[in-house]
């Protein structure tokens, strides 16, 4: 038997959600790439459902998971999440129907969102070079200001009143950064800043800092700062090498990790992962965008956000080498100028995906 033709050592089973907009566009490049890294690497094997949920589907049917969806979702080993939000339903409906409706029941608590300035991508910041800009943004993803709580009432009166309610507890912040410092004492520099805003706070920020501050014992050799969140938007654009890993709530990571993407030059490129570290759950990967309404069905949606969650997910999975090669290979095809609009380029969204094909199978097929 030669070699290719041994068994795939694994079979990975992957639910596909493209739902809304962009995101069917930016799933299927992001497949028919995964698909040719596995078949021209040989050492594993990827299957995907793909489920339909989406706006069209509650349209037609109330719901965006159907009655023991979540069930079946549990049965995958990770999910490949496109976008959902569509101009006619509120983004309320559709981000808390599906999206949310899967990152909560799955304690998907750490949302990972790395960043940098692709090689032959130009970040807006006048003096960035590439390797300049290299960070990881931990959001803690269950709670804080997410978490749901509050109500409307006297709705329509003068003194309508509405309450939306921060929670924080010692255990999902005490995981949450210990998460971050894990993350951090995996990367070279070793470098956590912790985001608050525990001066104006002064309850669960405040809880924050003391819980980071105790964390911070366990791991000597990380190297922790911290700051406010309203200072940090300054220190992002005006020391972005001064950073590496950062941390903090659902709300300010949320708002932080959109510069930080806008910084290392596309929101099209920002990749991001949902992630149940006990593993009791799949978690789910999906670019930093949403369904992007004005360019979707035109073709030119940047698909490189969702080869990089690819390879995000691919290293969750325990496929480092291949992983780090989706990137590589994404990575060199930015560098030869294959870029969508957003980037400056005139690539369309199948230009990027066939050139990072070829790539893959030059630099990783068997003539090498
Ligand atoms: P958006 O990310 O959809 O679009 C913002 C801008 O970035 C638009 O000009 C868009 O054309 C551009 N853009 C986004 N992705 C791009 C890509 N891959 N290539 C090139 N350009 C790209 O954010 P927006 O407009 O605030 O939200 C639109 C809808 O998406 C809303 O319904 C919102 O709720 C939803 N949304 C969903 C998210 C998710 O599913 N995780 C995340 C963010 C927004
Ligand atoms: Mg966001």
């Amino acid at each position: 038997m030669s070699p290719s033709a041994l068994p795939a050592s694994k079979t990975y089973n992957i639910a596909s959600i493209p739902a809304d907009g962009i995101g069917p566009e930016v799933v299927d490049a992001a497949i028919a790439v995964l698909k040719t890294l596995s078949e021209t690497l040989g050492s594993f094997d990827i299957d995907f459902t793909h489920y339909d949920w989406s706006s069209e589907t509650y349209k037609k049917t109330g719901k965006y998971i159907p009655d023991g969806g979540l069930e079946q979702l549990k049965k995958h080993d990770a999910i490949l999440f496109g976008a959902v939000g569509a101009p006619d339903v509120p983004d309320h409906i559709s981000l808390w129907g599906l999206r949310l409706a899967i990152c909560q029941p799955f304690q998907q608590y750490a949302n990972v969102r790395p960043t940098k300035v692709f090689r032959g991508t130009q970040s807006p910041l006048r003096n960035c070079k590439p390797g300049e800009l290299d960070w990881v943004i931990i959001r803690e993803n269950s709670e804080g200001e997410y978490a749901g709580q509050g109500g409307r009432s006297h709705r329509g009166q003068a003194w309508e009143t509405a309450t939306e309610v921060s929670i924080f507890t010692r255990h999902a912040v005490e995981r949450i950064i210990r998460f971050a410092f894990e993350t951090a004492q995996k990367r070279p520099r070793k470098l956590l800043t912790v985001v608050t805003k525990s001066n104006a706070q002064r309850n669960g920020m405040v809880l924050w800092d003391e819980v980071a501050a105790e964390v911070a014992k366990d791991f000597p050799d990380v190297t922790q700062d911290k700051m406010l969140v309203d200072a940090m938007t300054c220190r992002m654009v005006l020391q972005p090498q001064s950073l590496d890993t950062i941390v903090a709530t659902n709300l300010h990571a949320d708002i932080l990790s959109d510069l930080a993407a806008a910084l290392a030059g596309s929101i099209g490129i920002a990749p991001t992962s949902n992630l149940d570290p006990t593993r009791q759950n799949p978690s789910m990967f999906e670019p930093i965008h949403g369904s992007a309404f004005d360019i979707t069905g035109k073709g030119v949606a940047n698909p490189v956000a969702t080869f990089w969650t690819s390879a995000e997910m691919l290293e969750w999975l325990g496929e480092a080498d291949a992983a780090k090669k989706l990137l590589d290979a994404t990575e060199r095809v930015c560098e030869k100028g294959v870029v969508t609009a957003d980037l400056g380029g005139t690539a369309k969204t199948v230009d990027v995906t066939n050139a990072v094909i070829e790539e893959i199978k030059s630099s990783y097929g068997k003539s090498k």
